[in-house]
């Protein structure tokens, strides 16, 4: 694994510039510090909370619920979106370059791990940074994307990252702050976001007692991102997978759905029978682009 040079950060407390203690190399990143002394200390497992202040309500992210979502990607069933994930990044990575990605709501971080693979393959210069509120996702996303930085922070706040300093965002079922991607993506660069389409996870749904997804968000998802984004273009991606109650119980907890059932409530409802259901996950890619470079 290549060690990275850290992106452009900015201390949450007062702006300015936020260094590494503790001397090159990724397992030697001890601390954050900036110039007026404030200074975030690395977790034993390796993220930085950038968490100040009382910040916005929020609902993290369970211990279970990460788990269920650790449990479940690491099965596969949603490798080809990490691929397409990829694929949307990789134009924007000029062989040789330096290249910095920040991946928003990494979760447990699965999606920028791949990411990264193929970043890596096209250029020796990249460094990585990796945002969510749920350090129980960050622990995970720190252990498997060790090169990436991993910040504690409520993606609702100004974000820790210098103007211009990223050369692609990810945001995969995870929150979006125009605003701020827009101030730290550099002028050419490009925002690939994920989102469910309608029927995603239907049979799921019908049995687990979760929201369906009834219409393409595609007009609340460029509205939300507008005047800052402009859509460049959009890749619909089908999965169709056969899940065991287990898988089902995982993939049902890990939404928001986990946020008001508990795992056992959700298996009850699935049932352990032993059967596989087939179960379509449909999702949308798009990418956009900053606004004033948009054709
Ligand atoms: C549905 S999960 C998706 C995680 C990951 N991108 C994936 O697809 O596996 C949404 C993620 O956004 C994070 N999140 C929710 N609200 C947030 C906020 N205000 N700031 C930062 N992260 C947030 C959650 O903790 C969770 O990890
Ligand atoms: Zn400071």
């Amino acid at each position: 694994m290549p060690s990275s040079p850290l992106p452009p950060l900015r201390c949450p407390v007062c702006g300015a510039a936020l260094n590494v203690r503790g001397g090159p190399g990724d397992a030697a990143r001890k601390a954050l510090v900036c110039g007026s002394g404030h200074g975030f200390d690395a977790a034993k497992q390796g993220y930085f909370n950038l968490l100040v202040g009382k910040g916005t309500v929020f609902e993290a992210d369970t211990a279970g619920m990460v788990a269920a979502r650790f449990a479940f990607l690491d099965g596969g069933h949603y490798r080809p979106l990490a691929d397409a994930v990829a694929a949307a990044v990789a134009p924007g990575i000029s062989p040789g370059e330096p290249f910095t990605v920040l991946d928003s709501g990494t979760g447990t971080g699965h999606y920028l791990r791949v990411v990264l693979d193929e970043v890596q393959r096209r250029t020796a210069s990249y460094a990585a940074v990796a945002l969510d509120i749920s350090k129980f996702a960050l622990r995970r996303a720190a252990r498997l994307n060790p090169e990436a930085i991993s910040l504690a922070c409520d993606v609702w706040q100004p974000l820790p990252v210098a103007d211009a300093a990223v050369d692609a965002i990810t945001v995969i079922f995870a929150p979006r702050n125009a605003a701020e991607f827009a101030r730290v993506l550099r002028p050419g660069g490009r925002l690939v976001v994920v989102t469910p389409r309608a029927g995603h996870l239907a049979a799921v749904a019908a049995q687990a007692g979760m929201l369906s997804i009834e219409d393409d968000k595609d007009a609340r998802l460029a509205e939300s991102l507008s005047p800052h984004f402009a859509a460049e273009s959009t890749r619909d991606l089908d999965i169709l997978m056969m899940l065991t109650p287990g898988e089902l119980a995982d993939l049902a907890f890990m939404g928001p759905a986990g946020h008001h059932l508990d795992r056992t409530a959700i298996a009850a409802k699935i049932g352990s029978g032993g059967v596989s259901t087939q179960v379509e996950a449909r999702f949308r890619i798009t990418v956009f682009r900053p606004a004033r470079s948009a054709p």
